[in-house]
């Protein structure tokens, strides 16, 4: 089934990452006005997220209906969704098949079309429906099976509602989710404010590194209608987030995970408090770009290419519709280094005479006949546009 929703992948903001359930009218009033003012919704991001906390009661159904938290939503969701669409804007809403959701709040068990009606009602766009934690040693069938009569009660609504069946990554979800109607799915477990942490902690989380790594094991599965989703960016965070762990990243660091989340047309959902992000983490957002080969029709995912033998410098290419390539020249490790860019051997492409364009820098470069060289400092990935300009052999 297919709900012919989310061509390119969705963007907007979540609420998560930097608030976590305590989340009310205010602040995503607030959001929208900043987000159109620092001119992130001219960029793209249209979607307003809610996520967890907005439910007026924790427990069971058999206790308590789904209703919205008066105090946190004077006004409903339905007010905050009437002013978001009076902007231009689309918002989402979060609930889960559980008896009750990952923060304890009343869930949807059993009431997938009653809650699907009330989420239209109420003119949500986005619904995060989240068995993480419900579920999270549920067998597979189970959770196709609720995540199924979920897509089948929006699809039912007949409102256009972009449907995320987030699994964190337990069981392989991206094998079915699309087949169930599903426009993005979670690939691992919650993000944490690291780039590359390391050490013990009590639970799990993934830093940037473990996300771009389990990516690339499941990139196949991602394509337009059905996004491999690598979890709610962390740009601007600065490990100050009430929610997640992690001491935050550099501004290289955040914009290389950008970068990274960009190229594997994962969906980019800014997680900061947007009106304090840094003139530097504004731009990184904003990158035009960058996010144009994020949401490059072609729906290409982005795949590991070339290694290091230490793996401490990687290549990764995205194909882009118009026959040209995005890549990105990875340097994980903790000094400068020189990567090297072979189109035959690098990127298996028959590419004699080739020109690049920087897309950070906004520089062209080239045309080369021979590979290319550059500098790429500790934890930064250069991202370029790669273009064939003359093919002898093999075209
Ligand atoms: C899970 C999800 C998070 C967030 C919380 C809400 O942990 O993975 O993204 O939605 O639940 O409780």
């Amino acid at each position: 089934i297919t709900n012919n929703l989310a061509a390119t992948p969705p963007m907007g903001w979540s609420s998560w990452n930097h608030y976590g359930p305590d989340i009310n009218e205010t602040v995503v009033r607030d959001t929208i006005d900043a987000v159109e003012r620092l001119g992130l919704k001219d960029a793209g991001y249209v979607y307003i997220n809610i996520d967890d906390g907005w439910q007026r009661y924790k427990g069971s159904r058999e206790e308590h209906p789904l209703e919205v938290d008066p105090v946190k939503f004077p006004n409903g969701i339905k007010g905050v969704a009437d002013y978001a669409h009076s902007k231009g804007f689309k918002l989402g809403i979060y609930s889960g098949p559980g008896v009750d959701t990952c923060a304890g709040y009343t869930g949807s068990e059993g009431h997938a079309e009653e809650d699907a009606k009330l989420f239209a009602e109420w003119g949500v766009d986005h619904l995060k429906y989240d068995s993480c934690c419900s579920h999270g040693t549920a067998p597979q069938a189970e959770v196709q099976q609720v995540m199924l009569d979920m897509s089948n009660a929006l699809i039912a609504t007949n409102r256009s509602i972009v449907f995320h069946a987030c699994h964190c990554g337990w069981v392989n979800v991206w094998e079915w989710a699309a087949e169930e109607g599903a426009n993005q799915w979670r690939i691992g477990q919650d993000i944490s404010d690291d780039f590359n942490f390391v050490g013990n902690r009590e639970k799990y989380y993934f830093d940037v590194l473990d996300m771009v790594d389990r990516g690339n094991e499941v990139a196949q599965y991602t394509g337009p209608g059905h996004w491999n989703d690598y979890d709610m960016l962390i740009v601007g965070l600065n490990g100050e987030s009430k929610q997640l762990v992690g001491t935050g990243l550099s501004d290289i660091e955040y914009r290389t995970h950008f970068s990274l989340w960009a190229l594997a047309a994962s969906p980019l959902l800014i997680g900061a408090n947007v009106a304090n992000l840094s003139q530097y983490n504004l731009a990184t957002l904003s990158a035009k770009e960058i996010i144009a080969v994020n949401q490059d029709p072609l729906g290409a995912p982005m795949y590991l290419q070339w290694s290091a033998k230490d793996n401490s410098t990687q290549i990764y290419a995205k194909a882009l519709k118009d026959g040209a390539m995005a890549i990105a020249l990875l340097n994980r490790g903790g000094e400068p280094a020189m990567i090297t860019v072979s189109m035959r051997e690098h990127l298996t492409v028959p590419w004699d005479v080739y020109k690049l364009r920087d897309l950070w820098k906004g520089q062209d470069r080239g045309p080369y006949d021979i590979p290319f060289t550059t500098e790429v400092r500790s934890h930064e990935a250069k991202v370029y546009r790669v273009e064939q300009v003359a093919c002898t052999v093999g075209c």
